[in-house]
């Protein structure tokens, strides 16, 4: 139910690379809420994803950045401020990938060259995109920046591996990030922390569809979609929610509250 929530507001979306992806229901979200967007990905998921049918769809241009590179940031900033005809109003940093995991490195055992590369992608590339437009000057005041966490920055799910430590990273960016950018430019930074989705990037992770499972019985709410994720972030991106920054936002239908539920100590007929 559209209601022109974010009319006459610019944003990039980055991380859409299939329509599994959460970047892509937000891309579609925004636009229906009124938004003119851009969307990025890295040069090989242009490559081999479906990002360029959602740009022809939502009518949003598609624009190559590697996250990692703070001159593919600027050439990306720069192309979106053009193609949309003024600074960006949001972002959205949807970008998550880790070497280890990929290659089946357990946690105990990694190797510290894919680590490092798994920070720079999922962690330190929000830092990249923030000091970058700062630089640029390509956000309007006002404007909101969010990116997507996991609640494993805070406790222990062994599986998760390397990635842990990426979204303790990330969240701490936008903490620290969040009071330069407010106090400069009253821009607000946050992370949304999202339960588990099934994705790329989601099921690439070790036992995801039991952990999925557990996670949703241990939700009062169940687990939220990845199509309520796309709601939050709206809502985060609307002028309702000026004076939320440098917060990491639970999106778990409860489950960050919870010790333990009736649902995973008996389950019923109806839960199992
Ligand atoms: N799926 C889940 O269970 C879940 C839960 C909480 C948070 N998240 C987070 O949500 C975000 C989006 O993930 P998703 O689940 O939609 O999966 P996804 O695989 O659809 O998205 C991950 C995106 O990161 C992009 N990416 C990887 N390397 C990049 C680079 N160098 N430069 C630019 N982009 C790059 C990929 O191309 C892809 O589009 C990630 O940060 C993920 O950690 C996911």
């Amino acid at each position: 139910m559209p209601n022109q929530l974010l009319a006459g507001k610019k944003g990039i979306i980055f991380g859409a690379l299939d329509d599994q992806s959460i970047a892509w229901k937000v891309a579609e979200r925004c636009v229906e809420e009124g938004a003119q967007i851009t969307l990025s990905n890295a040069p090989v998921a242009l490559r081999f994803g479906k990002i360029q049918a959602l740009g022809e769809k939502l009518n949003a241009p598609v624009i190559a950045a590697d996250a990692t590179s703070v001159e593919d940031i600027e050439n990306l900033l720069s192309q979106s401020m053009e193609a949309l005809g003024g600074k960006v109003d949001f972002i959205l940093h949807s970008i998550g990938m880790s070497l280890n995991v990929r290659k089946k490195r357990e946690y105990t055992d990694l190797k510290y060259e894919w680590m490092l590369k798994s920070l720079d992608i999922s962690a330190i590339s929000f830092h990249k995109i923030l000091q970058t437009a700062m630089k640029m000057d390509a956000v309007n005041d006002w404007g909101s920046m969010l990116a997507l966490t996991y609640i494993a920055a805070q406790r222990t799910f062994p599986d998760y591996n390397e990635m842990a430590e990426a979204k303790s990273l990330l969240e701490s960016i936008a903490r620290s990030f969040g009071y330069h950018y407010g106090a400069q430019k009253n821009v607000r930074v946050n992370t949304i922390s999202q339960s588990p989705t099934f994705t790329t990037a989601g099921s690439g992770v070790k036992g995801f569809k039991e952990f999925f499972d557990y996670a949703d019985k241990m939700s009062p709410l169940g687990n939220a979609s990845a199509e309520a994720c796309a709601d939050y972030c709206v809502m985060m991106f609307s002028d309702l929610t000026k004076y939320v920054t440098m917060q990491n936002l639970f999106h778990d239908g409860g489950f960050s509250n919870m010790g333990m539920s009736r649902e995973v100590l008996a389950p019923t007929e109806e839960s199992e």
